[in-house]
């Protein structure tokens, strides 16, 4: 396979950003070799800048649930965009947007839009303290909030003790009013609001977690944050970035019926266009400035031209039967490879909600909290990434992350990719 376009194209990338990428995983640390740079995408298709064509299931980590470059999403974009791309103003597309996501999602009412996921958590933590008045966050060991300050944050020692940050220039005053537990665990959370109830804003958890690889929680578990946050009016914060559109149009909160206080969502949401949102009831999100005392603000927030591309792939997201096809193939995919690998007795398992999957490199069949994972497998998934690529099939480039599948793969796609992906693990499971 031929990377010396990439490779040159890395080089010169290494003189002017750091580390050559302008995010971490791009720069394939955790594999094998240098970062590929990618040129075209078309439905489940990329190609690399040495012509090399592969079946994406990175999706650019989850916005492009219709795949690359959808015609209708690209032609409203144009249209938009050709008439200006920001005014620092309203434009009607805002509440257009907006609209359609309150129509559809019984679970929120307003909704202020942002420009990332990671502006997303952190202006709905900011929220949920101006709302109750308290300070602290419980949040849990394995679900990423994006990089803001107070959520960068690991588990002291011991249950319900007050967070590290995990990250160099976060003071850690700065995460002395984070309360980091570990998921799946009841007593836990009892332990904590117990300790600091009084204090405790908000409970923030991915209800799908899905970047520390993919930690299925039992459904009781979010029903019992539920009650817990019912008992005590402390607000239950969903932090939908990735779930948000993807297992249902209304995330994981439609997907498991649990209403949470408050949702953040970000990538599906801006149709491949960088956009983040929060949403709430009315009676939360009028706390916001100007309506209320919890300032948050943003030039480009709302812009027309990524409200226009998040319009276009919602509407279709919208479509009867979307999500369950979605949901179909992925799985047929999804048992194909399992039903092999438990024939041959590898020590695997690959778990999937929604379009979402994730390979375990270890034969438990649940694994809920990231100190489960095993963390030597990340020396098998350099051998599965390699022969994946070479095989033409590109998946994030790390043990750690999901894969997901979009609307655009296709059946036969999938039925090879299945395949690849079985031969790749036999490559894996050879060393
Ligand atoms: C659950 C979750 N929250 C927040 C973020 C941060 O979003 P962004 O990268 O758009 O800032 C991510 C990003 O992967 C995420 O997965």
């Amino acid at each position: 396979m031929k990377r010396s376009t990439s490779d040159r194209l890395y080089e010169e990338a290494k003189q002017y950003l750091p580390g050559g990428v302008n995010s971490p995983v791009r720069a394939f640390r955790s594999v094998n070799g240098a970062p590929i740079f990618f040129e075209k995408g078309k439905g489940s298709q990329v190609w690399d800048a040495d012509g090399n064509q592969y079946t994406d299931f990175c999706c650019s980590w989850g916005p492009l649930i219709l795949g690359h470059a959808n015609d209708q999403v690209l032609s409203d974009v144009s249209e938009v965009m050709m008439n200006g791309t920001s005014f620092g103003a309203p434009s009607k597309y805002e509440s257009e947007l907006a609209r359609l996501i309150v129509e559809n999602h019984r679970f929120i009412e307003k909704i202020r839009f942002v420009n990332s996921g990671t502006e997303a958590a952190m202006s709905a933590i900011r929220l949920a303290r101006g709302y109750t008045g308290k300070n602290k966050v419980v949040k849990f060991e394995g679900c990423y909030h994006g990089h803001v300050d107070s959520l960068m944050v690991k588990a002291g020692s011991g249950l319900a003790t007050l967070g590290t940050s995990t990250s160099a220039g976060i003071p850690e005053s700065y995460v002395k009013e984070t309360i980091v537990l570990p998921l799946n665990n009841e007593d836990a959370v009892n332990e904590a609001i117990e300790k600091y109830g009084d204090d405790i804003a908000c409970i923030a958890i991915e209800p799908i977690p899905a970047n520390n690889g993919l930690l299925l929680q039992d459904k009781n578990f979010l029903q019992f944050l539920r009650k817990r946050c019912d008992e005590t009016g402390i607000l239950l914060f969903f932090d939908e970035v990735i779930s948000g559109f993807r297992v249902s149009f209304e995330g994981a909160a439609g997907y498991y019926g649990i209403k949470p206080d408050m949702i953040a969502f970000g990538k599906i949401i801006g149709g491949g266009f960088p956009v983040g949102a929060y949403g709430a009831s009315s009676k939360v999100m009028d706390h916001i400035a100007p309506d209320g005392p919890v300032y948050q603000a943003g030039t480009l927030s709302g812009n027309p031209v990524a409200m226009a591309a998040g319009i276009a792939q919602l509407k279709q997201c919208l479509k009867p039967g979307f999500y369950d096809a979605l949901e179909a193939k992925t799985k047929r995919m999804v048992e194909r490879v399992q039903a092999v690998a438990d024939e041959k007795g590898w020590p695997f398992h690959m778990f999937h909600v929604g379009s979402i999957f994730w390979m375990s490199f270890s034969n438990k069949n649940k694994v809920q909290r990231s100190d489960e994972i095993d963390p030597n497998s990340s020396e098998r998934f350099k051998v599965f990434f390699d022969d994946m690529l070479a095989q033409g099939m590109y998946v994030g480039p790390s043990s750690y992350e999901v894969g997901f599948v979009s609307y655009a793969h296709t059946e036969e796609e999938l039925a090879r990719a299945a395949e690849a992906m079985i031969h790749a693990l036999d490559r894996a499971y050879a060393q």
